[in-house]
């Protein structure tokens, strides 16, 4: 019998209590944080699908590393285990930890970025923006036009418009330091990048000399989608495949708080001998000796088993499976979703869902705060909130109103995401009667966070 129930591939063995609230509670708490999500005290949230970054639940094996962990200042075997596990994936020449991505993304933009810079992406996820912006650099996002549509079904919605990226490097080639490439592409949609698409990128590079590096952090649900999705690839190993990948790359971002199924950490790897030796030196200054880098070593530890589980195809086939299935419960309900959907999140087109609302009043901002108030769901808007603001100051509509339902890693069950699917259509049923929001206090970059939103007026 070949089962057409996907079970969690693992059984509970501590468990956390949720707290209930009313919506009354709900309505006075997210008027208090401003309107902000990211403000909440989290014991107020029910289902938190903030994101699934750094919210998994760990293996106890991984708990059992977290005791083997050994704290050496220098040289620990926790350090060696973690080198190791990194590099069966990633066979890259240095790898350089990180207490999350984004510390290693600084490293790198502050040692290869700079004025007059441009730094390619099928699409920069926020911090990466940030972190390229910083240093007076340009972030330009190339992903293909079909990556733009959500409601068009294509395999691999996060691949990389080869040709614009050939005319961008034909133009400005000698002021690009890297291309990268987001697997799977988060602020898109979460929607992978093919093989196919990975090697059309890498030899645009070699032809114009530019080093190719990936924004990693959900490597193993990509490799997945490309087994499930890319011709000849069916059957193979994703631990295979994830170095036929690595083995395109010049060097990498990762967060581990992502698919190195851990709470925290990250890391920075890269062939080239003098931009270790630089990075590494920056590493020093902000997050610790090379061989921790802001981390305690039993959390190189939880990542080295996190490595090792996580592109283990039954908690892939679920992993992958069980967010399709809210997905599709969301479409069957009418709920407008990004298709296909993605690995780690399910992204509801608040745009189509809020046809009355423009998007400089915030479509994605209202959905989300509907979802708190009506269900404890929290959600995270990706789209004007989170990037329509420019260095300049100027303000633009992104180029989609996403919010995005992210589902940490083996911690809600079945019933939970039922739950989810019947708050959310909902909230759909009376979308029309949802207002916009307007900003009333928010800071110069990365305002998502911060800001703080007042409804507008009927
Ligand atoms: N790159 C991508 C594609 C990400 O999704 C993230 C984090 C980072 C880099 C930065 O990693 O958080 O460890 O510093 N994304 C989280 C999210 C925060 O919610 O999607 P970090």
């Amino acid at each position: 019998m070949s089962p057409r129930t996907i079970i969690e591939p693992f059984r509970i063995h501590s468990v956390e209590p949720l707290r209930m609230t009313t919506e009354a509670e709900r309505r006075a708490a997210i008027a208090a944080a401003g309107y902000n999500l990211f403000s909440l005290r989290s014991d107020d949230v029910l289902i938190d699908l903030l994101t699934d970054s750094g919210t998994g639940a760990m293996s106890s094996e991984q708990w059992a590393g977290i005791q083997r962990g050994d704290e050496a200042y220098a040289g620990s075997p926790s350090w060696y285990r973690f080198e190791a596990a990194v590099k069966a994936l990633f066979p890259l020449d240095h790898v350089i930890p990180t207490h999350q991505g984004r510390a290693a993304e600084k490293i790198l933009m502050t040692a290869i970025g700079g004025p007059g810079k441009k730094v390619p992406n099928n699409t920069h996820f926020d911090t990466t923006r940030a972190n390229v912006e910083a240093t007076g650099a340009e972030a330009v996002d190339l992903v293909i036009r079909e990556g733009l549509d959500p409601a068009l079904e294509h395999p691999f919605k996060g691949n990389m418009d080869l040709d614009r990226l050939e005319a961008f490097l034909g133009r400005h080639a000698v002021d690009v330091p890297a291309v990268f490439v987001t697997i799977t592409n988060n602020s898109g949609g979460g929607q992978p990048v093919s093989l196919e698409n990975l090697r059309g990128v890498r030899s645009l590079c070699d032809r114009f000399g530019v080093p190719l590096f990936l924004d990693a952090c959900r490597f193993a649900e990509n490799a997945w989608f490309i087994r499930e999705r890319e011709s000849g690839q069916a059957g193979r190993e994703v631990a295979d495949i994830v170095r036929d990948i690595a083995a395109l790359a010049d060097g990498m971002t990762m967060s581990a708080k992502k698919d190195g199924l851990a709470n925290i950490g990250g890391w920075l790897a890269v062939r080239d001998d003098e931009l270790a030796a630089r990075c590494r030196n920056l590493l020093i200054l902000t997050e610790g000796f090379p061989t921790y880098g802001g981390l305690a070593g039993r959390d190189l530890d939880a990542i080295a088993q996190g490595l090792s589980e996580v592109v283990q195809h039954d908690y892939l086939r679920y992993r992958v499976r069980s967010t399709a299935y809210l997905g599709d419960g969301l479409h069957r309900a009418g709920v407008p979703v990004m298709r296909p959907v993605g690995g780690h999140a399910v992204y509801i087109d608040a745009r189509a869902l809020l046809p009355h609302v423009p998007p400089l009043a915030y479509p994605g901002q209202a959905v989300a705060v509907a979802l708190y108030e009506a269900g404890g769901i929290r959600a995270c808007e990706i789209g004007t909130v989170m990037f329509g603001l420019h260095p300049d100051g100027s303000e633009t509509p992104a180029a989609l109103d996403l919010v995005r339902l992210a589902i940490p890693r083996r911690t809600y069950t079945q019933s939970h995401i039922d739950y989810v699917i019947e708050v959310c259509s909902e909230v759909a049923e009376r979308s029309g009667h949802l207002r916009g929001y307007r900003i009333t206090d928010a800071p110069p970059a990365l305002r998502h966070f911060t800001a703080r939103f007042e409804p507008l007026a009927d």
